[in-house]
């Protein structure tokens, strides 16, 4: 498989934290997401910390119960501000020794965000991930609109350029302050990190604010391939309607697509449709889960 940005050639990802822990586990459950992404390669390894949950302890006290070390992370990825992705951000740092980890984000994720439902709150950054604070514990905030490639074969998405008709607006009613007034954030810092590996992409979503299907069509016109091995995150469809679901089912069983890995904001109605649709192709994230390619 030729293309410009190399090739993985194996990789693990271990589900560090998620909202769902499984039956019989002594792990820890949180609402929020943290993945950790290691990458193989003949000569060397690239480990990702992708998000990182809602509060570090439990992704902490998860990788010590995994054996994982916070020392291995070489870098971080951040898929959109929300701090049930990026509230344990300082406290993973800090218990890294290393410093000048690179924390990848969208520029715009520093700004406000709001939800009305059910009240008014804030979902955007807390102040305690500060860049400042980041760069204190050993990180370096490195925000980029653009694609950018982080190790052969590993890339991110960038800020979506093109996102289908019926994911023009996220499921989810956001806010964010522009010149003093209160208007509907489209999300446009969600991005997500492609995997290129012999048997197709291995494309890896937060929340899918910006809509699952305009991230997969993202990553196959940048790549050039159009085999993905799987699509791993939130779809974030638990508040969409019964047409959006459909739709997205439908989007992807026409796609070739060999397997679908969701939790957190999918919702149980569309997990349940995607169970119907896909069978053993689909399965249920939960922290502790390790999908190996
Ligand atoms: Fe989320
Ligand atoms: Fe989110």
């Amino acid at each position: 498989m030729e293309n410009r940005y190399g090739l993985v050639e194996s990789m693990q990802l271990t589900v560090l934290v998620e909202d769902y822990a499984g039956y019989d586990s002594n792990l820890l459950a949180q609402h929020g997401i943290s993945f950790l992404l290691e990458a193989k390669y003949e000569k060397g390894k690239k480990t990702i910390l992708f998000d990182t949950g809602q509060s570090a302890q439990p992704v902490l006290h998860n990788m010590k119960m995994l054996g994982k070390d916070p020392d291995q992370i070489d870098l971080v990825f951040l898929s959109h501000c929300h701090s049930d992705h990026t509230g344990g951000l300082v406290g993973i740092l800090g218990a890294s020794s290393r410093s000048g980890i690179p924390v990848i984000g969208h520029p715009a994720i520093y700004r406000s965000n709001f939800g009305i439902k059910p009240d008014f709150q804030s979902f955007g950054i807390d102040p305690a991930n500060s860049p400042e604070a980041v760069k204190q514990a050993g990180g370096e905030m490195v925000l980029t609109v653009d694609p950018l490639p982080l190790a052969p074969g590993i890339l991110t998405t960038g800020e979506l350029k093109e996102r289908v008709g019926f994911e023009k607006s996220p499921t989810l009613t956001m806010l964010t302050i522009k010149e003093g007034r209160m208007v509907r954030d489209s999300m446009a810092d969600d991005i997500s990190l492609i995997f290129i590996l012999k048997q197709g992409l291995v494309i890896v979503t937060g929340c899918s604010h910006a809509g699952v299907i305009s991230i997969i069509e993202t990553a196959i016109r940048m790549t050039g391939i159009n085999h993905v091995a799987a699509v791993i995150g939130g779809f974030h469809l638990i508040d969409a309607d019964e047409g959006r679901i459909k739709k997205t089912v439908e989007d992807l069983a026409v796609m070739s697509l060999d397997k679908i890995y969701t939790g957190h904001c999918s919702g149980l109605r569309a997990e349940a449709k995607l169970l119907d649709q896909f069978g053993s192709r689909f399965r249920k994230l939960r922290t502790g889960l390790t999908i190996t390619f």
